[in-house]
């Protein structure tokens, strides 16, 4: 499945994530890191609003933070959400990109 990041500021990022991963594993897979504390549904840290797509919660996830969108918007815990179709959504905060070491230092020339 793909997933989307969006975030004001911030260049559009996708990655792919295999069946039964929830975002974060995915995004972690792909070098990129969250906005995340708990990693357990909890906190809300890694909270994130669904512009298209969905989701679902093989493990608990606290409904507090799903349930506090204004009006028709969709909130998302990406730590515990695991896509069932193509998803964008807009992260509350900004996500980091790991710096990929040039092939050269890693092969020591
Ligand atoms: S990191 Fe705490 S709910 Fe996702």
């Amino acid at each position: 499945m793909q997933v989307t990041l969006r975030h004001a500021g911030q260049s559009e990022i996708s990655f792919a994530c295999e069946a039964d991963d929830t975002v974060l594993v995915a995004a972690r897979r792909a070098g990129v890191t969250l906005h995340v504390a708990c990693e357990q549904g909890g906190c809300g840290a890694c909270r994130a609003r669904v512009l298209q797509g969905a989701v679902h919660y093989p493990l608990p996830a606290s409904s507090r933070w799903l349930d506090e969108g204004s009006g028709s918007e969709d909130y998302t815990l990406l730590c515990r959400a695991v896509p069932i179709s193509p998803l964008v959504v807009e992260t509350a905060h900004p996500w980091r990109q790991r710096d990929r070491a040039p092939l050269s230092r890693i092969l020591g020339g």
